[in-house]
């Protein structure tokens, strides 16, 4: 039996990093997946080869989001769990940061979290139940040096989740977040980011003192999406490896 089965998940940003990792770990927990991103090759690839379906869904957009949601729901007859798991980041100081590119983190992050949530209430209603998780960051609780605009994004994301949980929870839908630490994808190796951090010092800072694979999150996640995690709702879960600890962060 698999934690996932009879669940119909809805994923944004599957197509590569965490979230491909989602896709596949719903799959083996038996769960239906839907998932969206802007990557239409590598979404269309990674569908063909395990069996999700894939549709281009862009979280800044609310006919995308309604698009993504009728696909589930034609498709499976229901939706129970949303992954908000789509991001960016940008490595910039604030002195050298435009505005547009602080609006293009906030769109996506937060403001597309805002509307997947805003997009599923409906169908979760119908439901009877739901799960949404909401993916943040460690930067969802400190700030760092050229992620200004990131960390106002993954800290908002405490915040809509918590509000949602409180909302939501008549219609038994839970809305926990998830902050991962250093987890090894395009986003963490970022050039730009690459340049201006000491790896070594930083891998030096850490508890478990390595990166970790995206499936370990995907496991969280699950777990959260799943009916074991029963009476949790408005929660946050850090899969850091100790980052948070203490000051060495
Ligand atoms: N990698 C890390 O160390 C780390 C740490 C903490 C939090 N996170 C968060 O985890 C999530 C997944 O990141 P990742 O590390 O897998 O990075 P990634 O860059 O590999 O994956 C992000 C995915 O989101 C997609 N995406 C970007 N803009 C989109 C949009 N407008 N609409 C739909 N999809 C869009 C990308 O195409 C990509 O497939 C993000 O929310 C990120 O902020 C990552």
């Amino acid at each position: 039996m698999g934690l996932l089965d009879g669940k119909v998940a809805l994923i944004t940003g599957g197509a590569r990093g965490m979230g491909a990792a989602h896709v596949r770990l719903f799959l083996e927990e038996g769960a239906r997946v839907v998932f969206g991103d802007v990557l239409d090759e590598e979404g269309k690839a990674l569908a063909e080869e395990t069996g999700a379906t894939y549709v281009h869904h862009d979280v800044r957009n609310p006919a995308e989001w309604e698009r993504a949601v009728a696909t589930a729901v034609d498709m499976h007859d229901k939706l129970d769990v949303l992954v908000n798991n789509a991001g960016i980041l940008k490595f910039r100081r604030i002195a050298d940061m435009s505005l547009e590119e602080f609006d293009q983190i906030v769109d996506v992050n937060l403001k597309g979290t805002w509307l997947g949530i805003k997009s599923v209430i409906e169908p979760m209603k119908a439901a009877r139940r739901g799960a949404i998780v909401n993916i943040s960051s460690i930067e969802g609780f400190v700030g760092a040096e050229g992620l200004s605009a990131y960390a106002a994004s993954k800290f908002g994301i405490r915040g809509i989740t918590k509000s949602a949980a409180r909302e939501l929870a008549p219609f038994k839908i839970r809305v926990n977040s998830v902050h991962p630490g250093a987890i090894n994808t395009a986003m963490a190796m970022d050039p730009e980011m690459a340049k201006e951090v000491d790896a070594e010092a930083f891998v030096k800072s850490m508890v478990i003192k390595r990166f970790a694979k995206p499936v370990e999150v995907s496991h969280v996640v699950a777990f959260l999406a799943s009916d074991r995690a029963s009476y949790c709702t408005g929660s946050e879960f850090t899969v850091d490896g100790g980052l948070l600890t203490g000051a060495g962060y």
